[in-house]
């Protein structure tokens, strides 16, 4: 049985090294160099971006606790990285992941300026969240599942750094051919079935969570 695992995840391993991007160039406008942090902010933090708008009843239903180490992975300005800093407080801990190193710096002033001592900020790898093994208890991704140009990869590197038990929290856009816009259609690769079969075939099982957004879903995953 051992020896069958070992193989496993051997086997498991080199497929991910192989993941091809599922959508080549859909960060370009993050990596640019000398990015327009500015633009972003009032892009990412504007009333009538569905998140923004319902950003407190998203950080309600992370039901995350004092203490807590977490993960705000593709933070990109840093929205609910603060937002999940205050939940946690001075004993827990955030941890800010992006690939983009502009959002990233942008994030570590933000958190001096609040002096929140609570926020890590990782520059990542567009393959690997790059957080310590068993690290965390919590991972949350907000309109960024469908940026991971390697997923396979991505979620492994989540899973790796969630603690037994350890939880997979995904906000991203419902891509509805005839109900979703010509935008999202276009922009969003996969649905929220195919995504939920993603992570499940990952090592995750779905848990049941209220789905209180339109434009956006809110699934729940454990680490199995
Ligand atoms: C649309 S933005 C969302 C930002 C933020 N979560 C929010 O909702 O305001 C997507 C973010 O994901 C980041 N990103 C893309 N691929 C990533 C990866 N493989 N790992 C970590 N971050 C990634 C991008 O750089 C960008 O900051």
């Amino acid at each position: 049985m051992k020896r069958f695992l070992l193989l496993f995840f051997i086997l498991a391993g080199a497929a991910l090294a192989e993941e091809k991007s599922v959508r080549p160039g859909i960060n370009t406008e993050y990596l640019k160099p000398d990015l327009d942090v500015k633009k972003w902010v009032a892009r990412f933090e504007k009333p009538g971006r569905e998140v923004f708008d319902h950003r407190e009843k998203i950080m309600e239903a992370l039901h995350l606790k004092r203490g807590q180490r977490v993960a705000d992975v593709g933070a990109g300005t840093g929205l609910f990285t603060m937002l999940m800093a205050d939940a946690v407080g001075p004993k827990g801990k955030v941890y800010a992941v992006d690939i983009a190193k502009d959002f990233v710096a942008l994030i570590k002033k933000r958190a001096t300026e609040a002096n929140l001592k609570n926020i890590e900020t990782v520059l990542c790898t567009e393959r690997s969240v790059e957080l310590p093994k068993d690290s965390i208890e919590l991972a949350f991704t907000s309109d960024t599942y469908h940026h991971f140009e390697y997923p396979g990869s991505v979620v492994a590197s989540i899973r790796q750094a969630l603690r037994s038990g350890g939880e997979l929290v995904v906000v991203d856009y419902r891509r509805e051919p005839g109900k979703s816009s010509d935008w999202i259609v276009k922009h969003v690769r996969a649905s929220q079935e195919e995504v939920a079969k993603e992570i499940e075939a990952a090592g995750f099982e779905r848990v049941p969570a209220t789905d209180f957004l339109k434009e956006n879903y809110f699934m729940r995953f454990r680490k199995k």
